[in-house]
């Protein structure tokens, strides 16, 4: 039984032989959820902008829609780990970006920078969000907003949208060791649904540079949000079929 079903089934129980016409729209709103192939990406400010930069390579690649979100902090350690500065400016910081990431083309239909506060982003309302989001890498700060219900920028507004939609929130932490209060955030997050992903690559399939460390982080994360990857293989299998 796909979710589309179990969506059916119970709008069916709630609505039997009240109003027919909630069929038409819940299965209108399942196959939009279910063929949606658009991802919100926050880059916060925590240590490990390479994770957010492959994750964003990877869902570019993948065809998907990616709005990214960059907090100011992420742009501090963006030009401390990678040497990269990035404006505030949106527009500004997308084509930089594109540069960066070695695109011949700007994708102005795949990435889609948004402002702190561009409150008119579809990520703003449950109306028009992507039901998947990741925060990669994701601080104890943005961990803490998201934890509260603080709303107050775009980013935080977005992560609060997944949560009241029952969407898919995934958060990269990383912070070594963690506090009391990280952990009772994290628990809370997690009783909530939000997958608590710790940036903490394993070593059992031998890497050979960092990249290769970065891809075995970024392969579990794809592995999550249901994208296709070929970066490391499934435990178990030799290859990907
Ligand atoms: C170079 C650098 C590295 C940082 N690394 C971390 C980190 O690994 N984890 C963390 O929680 N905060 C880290 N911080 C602190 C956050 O950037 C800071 O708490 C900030 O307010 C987070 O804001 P944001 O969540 O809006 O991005 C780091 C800051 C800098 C400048």
């Amino acid at each position: 039984m796909n979710s589309y079903d179990t969506i059916l089934m119970r709008v069916n129980s709630d609505f039997s032989g009240i109003n027919h016409d909630y069929n038409e729209y819940w299965r209108h709103m399942a196959n939009y959820a279910e063929n949606d192939k658009r991802i919100t990406l926050v880059w916060s400010g925590a240590s490990g902008a390479s994770y957010g930069i492959r994750v964003l390579e990877c869902l570019l690649s993948s065809d998907y829609v990616v709005y990214l979100l960059i907090s100011s902090a992420a742009r501090v350690v963006l030009a401390i780990e990678h040497c990269l500065k990035l404006p505030a400016s949106p527009e500004a910081a997308k084509v930089i970006l594109s540069q960066y990431l070695g695109l011949k083309t700007v994708p102005t239909d795949k990435l889609i920078v948004c402002g702190k506060e561009d409150w008119f982003s579809p990520v703003a309302s449950g109306s028009s969000a992507p039901r998947k989001m990741v925060v990669c890498p994701c601080s104890m700060g943005f961990l803490a907003a998201i934890a509260h219900g603080m709303s107050d920028n775009l980013s935080e507004r977005a992560a609060d949208v997944v949560l009241k939609e029952r969407g898919q929130l995934l958060l990269v932490v990383r912070e070594t060791p963690f506090s009391t209060l990280h952990l009772i955030n994290m628990l809370k997050l997690s009783k909530m649904g939000v997958t608590i992903m710790p940036a903490a690559p394993g070593f059992y399939h031998q890497p050979q540079s960092i990249e290769d460390l970065v891809d075995f982080m970024v392969a579990r994360i794809l592995d999550h949000l249901g994208v296709e990857q070929g970066l490391v293989s499934c435990w178990g299998y030799d290859s990907r079929v």
